[in-house]
């Protein structure tokens, strides 16, 4: 099986789950706690994972993650934690449990409040090593499994991004067969946020060619080579379901250069009250507009990506995801997530000041960003 140590260590193939004694015993952990969500309980991967664990028990399990974790959630599964009496987490699913189980894993050994702790108070300098955590990803979008960041939705209301080395996870577990039920929509919105990590990072204007190489490796992965849309068109493709855990892991080693605009924007109505939209989707609705946005300002690197999309130098690469999207079944406006005009203000106050949009190609300013929104309702 192949095992990838580039920021942690990652066992990658199909049946990577059976690592789970060996990567708990490898982290000293005896009393191990659960973070999953309502859906993976359902879905019965809770319980398999739960069997998993080989001779060490676990003590806990919070599989209560909402969409877009908030830190309510964090809190009542922090007390979950030190009630079993645990020493470690597993983190099962996409990124909101994973999300969850770091920003747990971050207050049992930190003081709290998050807010102190989040990028925007510049906490990072305030983190050290966090409880032992393994993540085991059942989406391929978000790579969390191997990301530097946590975001959680404040009780201050603000979608916040907590950042450092120590939230990631040790070990990861990227385990294909996990993703293999997933429902095409969800696989077709998470597959769009690797898309879209890989796409974004290569854009960051800071070179870092090592990184930009995986950006696009995991475009073309994704995109030229069809497994996106064949795992959309077939969720038991078991090629296309391994190579988009790849492009999905690929994206956020990516990112660690940063994101962009596409981000910023969909942190902020990730956040809107009332709608917890899908953070993948949102991306996918944003990136087009993004792309013809910053049209321009990094030439080579937009040919090299349209050759990562499979597409001639004169094609047009905002149009191609446009098209990709409407391939993929994914919504063409926010009016068909609910989003509605005079959520504009708030979408726009919020992006300027989200993390992503400081490493944006080029940045919007209000109206710019305002002008983006508004061409989707
Ligand atoms: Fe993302």
């Amino acid at each position: 099986m192949p095992v990838i140590s580039l920021v942690n260590t990652t066992h990658f193939d199909f049946g990577a789950v059976t690592q789970l004694p060996n990567a708990l015993k490898k982290l000293g952990v005896s009393r191990p706690f659960l973070v999953s969500d309502p859906g993976l309980t359902a879905a019965g991967l809770t319980a398999r994972v739960q069997a998993s664990a080989g001779e060490v028990a676990f003590v806990g399990l919070y599989d209560q993650t909402p969409a877009n974790p908030d830190e309510a959630s964090v809190l009542t599964a922090l007390d979950a934690y030190r009630a079993a009496g645990a020493d470690g987490l597993v983190a099962l699913g996409g990124g909101s449990p994973m999300d969850l189980a770091k920003a747990v894993g971050l207050l049992a050994t930190h003081d709290g409040p998050l807010e102190r702790l989040g990028a925007s108070a510049r906490g990072g300098k305030h983190i050290g090593k966090i409880a032992p955590l393994i993540a085991i990803p059942t989406t391929s979008g978000t790579g969390s499994e191997v990301s530097v960041g946590a975001v959680v939705i404040l009780a201050n209301g603000r979608k916040e991004t907590i950042i450092s080395p120590h939230l990631i996870p040790p070990i990861s577990l990227c385990d294909p067969e996990l993703t293999l039920g997933l429902p095409a929509r969800i696989t077709a919105a998470t597959g769009m946020d690797a898309v879209t990590h890989c796409i974004e990072a290569v854009l960051v204007p800071f070179s870092n060619p090592p990184l930009e190489a995986i950006g696009y490796d995991g475009v073309e992965r994704a995109v030229a080579e069809g497994h996106l849309q064949r795992a959309v068109a077939d969720g038991s493709d078991r090629d296309a379901r391994y190579q988009m855990m790849m492009a999905s892991l690929e994206g956020a080693l990516a990112f660690a250069k940063g994101l962009g605009a596409v981000h910023a924007l969909s942190h902020s109505c990730g956040r809107l009250p009332g709608h917890r939209l899908h953070h993948g989707t949102l991306n996918a609705l944003f990136l087009p507009g993004v792309l013809r946005f910053s049209e321009g300002a990094a030439p080579e690197k937009y040919t090299r990506l349209k050759r990562a999309f499979g597409l001639s130098p004169a094609a047009d690469l905002a149009d191609a995801v446009e098209d990709l999207n409407r391939k993929l079944g994914l919504p063409a406006t926010l009016k068909e997530l609910g989003v509605t005009s005079d959520q504009i203000d708030d979408i726009v106050a919020y992006a300027v000041s989200d993390l992503a949009h400081l490493t944006a190609l080029k940045r919007p300013s209000r109206d710019e960003y305002a002008a983006l929104a508004m061409a989707l309702l």
